[in-house]
């Protein structure tokens, strides 16, 4: 493929699975008028476009990744602005890393156009085929669904990856967090006592995994997840994950 500064291309990450099964992946035309507008990858759900994270975003991020109340169960924050900086630096240098092993997208409302949370598949192993997930979403846009529509999108994408296990903890009392695991398919294999020090307490996890061979009975249909991983560029095509 010719790459070329100025020009937008788009290609699907080369994955372990067999091409016709990648030919059966959908397309949409909208996806295509709206890879014009953004770099590097988009994964479109019915309501929502996840992106690469951007300098930009910081204001969006920190305004929910910095409330004591949205992070009560999380491992991290509540951020400091310091730690949005260091933490959007971070997802963009990994955006550019090649093969990636992170995916640290925005989760931006599509009619509204609005940043409503993050959702990352990282800790991607191309040895054991096996990634976590983690979400957070601004308390303004709870209770409707985007949690739901994001991680299920999320999932797809990593089994079209290759991956063959997604794996997610969260504490116990975090009965949100756990709801959207469930929802979206994720089975609960364990009980993790005193798994991760947080803000100097020890905490239990509950975790959760779905496998690749689990996902045909996956609650979201595959066309729900409207399309999946184009990247397209002005400059030089990062490399997929597990390539
Ligand atoms: C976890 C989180 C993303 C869920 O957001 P949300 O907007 O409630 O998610 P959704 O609307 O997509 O779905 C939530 C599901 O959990 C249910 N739920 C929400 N709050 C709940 C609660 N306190 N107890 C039980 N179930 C709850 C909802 O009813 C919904 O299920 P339903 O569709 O069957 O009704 C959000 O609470 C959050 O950002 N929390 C802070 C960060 C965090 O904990 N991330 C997870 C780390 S593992």
């Amino acid at each position: 493929m010719v790459v070329g500064r100025g020009l937008v291309l788009r290609r699907r990450p080369r994955m372990w699975l067999p091409t016709d099964r990648r030919a059966a992946l959908p397309r949409s035309p909208e996806t295509r008028t709206a890879q014009g507008k953004w770099d590097s990858m988009d994964l479109l759900t019915r309501r929502l476009l996840l992106r690469d994270c951007r300098a930009e975003d910081e204001t969006a991020v920190h305004a929910f990744i910095s409330d004591p109340g949205v992070t009560r169960y999380t491992a991290w924050g509540p951020n400091t602005p310091e730690d949005t900086t260091a933490f959007l630096a971070m997802a963009m240098s990994e955006a550019r890393r090649s093969p990636r092993i992170r995916f640290s997208l925005a989760m931006v409302e599509r009619e509204a156009d609005v940043l409503i949370g993050l959702i990352e598949l990282r800790n991607i192993c191309e040895r054991t085929r096996r990634a976590d997930l983690g979400y957070v979403l601004s308390p303004d846009w709870r209770g409707r669904g985007y949690a739901i529509e994001a991680a299920g999108a999320v999932l797809r994408f990593g089994f079209d990856l290759g991956l063959r296990k997604i794996v997610a903890t969260c504490d116990p009392r975090n009965e949100a967090a756990a709801t959207v695991l469930e929802r979206i398919g994720m089975v609960r294999e364990g009980y993790l006592r005193d798994h991760v020090q947080v803000r100097g307490q020890w905490r239990d996890r509950l975790l959760y995994a779905v496998l690749c061979t689990d996902e045909s009975d996956l609650p979201m249909p595959r066309d729900e997840c409207v399309d999946w991983a184009d990247v397209h560029t002005d400059g030089d095509l990062p490399e997929p994950a597990l390539a």
